[in-house]
């Protein structure tokens, strides 16, 4: 049977969770996920400490393992995952994959004007040099879109309106 999921993947802070959150409003038949929790609850670890104690490469086995089981025990689900987690090597396999699409500045932006600020940067460790964080947006942009099915531009829409539009396109795709 094919996979009814829809994978959300895209750059730090570009709003996956949140619009993840907005598709279950709409379609009631699905469930959100995310993959950094996930690991969190698996590991009972947060991200920013196992980057930190066991490195990036252990947590990129994390995002990996956390795929393969996507892939073979969800369906109905609507996946936000963590911005490096496009590298899998079976996404395709798990869902859907839609890109949110929207320039660094737009992403920053968002990120600063949050009320948490502040600890939306501290939880991200890949996100704590702004100068850093643009060079790796710059390293992946292409790869993001290449990796997708569907592109979406979020700077372009309030949240609900890019819901129905994923909504609409995931199902062309999945018919
Ligand atoms: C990462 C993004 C983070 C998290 C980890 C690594 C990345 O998720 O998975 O810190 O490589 O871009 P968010 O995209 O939710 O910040």
């Amino acid at each position: 049977m094919p996979k009814k999921n829809i994978v959300l993947i895209g750059f730090m802070g570009v709003g996956k969770g949140s619009l993840a959150r907005e598709l279950v409003r709409h379609d009631p038949a699905l469930y959100a996920l995310d993959t950094d929790d996930m690991i969190e609850s698996l590991t009972n670890t947060r991200i920013k400490k196992i980057f930190a104690t066991a490195g990036e490469a252990a947590f990129r086995a994390l995002e990996q393992k956390t795929a393969d089981w996507l892939a073979g025990n969800v369906q109905n689900a609507v996946i936000s995952t963590g911005g490096g987690f496009y590298k899998v090597k079976n996404i395709k396999e798990i869902g859907t994959v839609v890109y949110l699409k929207a320039d660094f500045e737009w992403i920053f932006q968002r990120i600063l004007s949050a009320p948490n600020a502040k600890k939306k940067l501290k939880k991200r460790p890949l996100f704590q040099d702004a100068e850093k964080a643009r060079a790796l947006f710059a390293e992946r942009f292409e790869a993001y879109e290449a990796a997708a099915d569907i592109v979406i531009d979020v700077t372009q829409g309030e949240r609900e309106t890019l819901a129905k539009e994923i909504l609409k396109k995931c199902a062309q795709k999945q018919k």
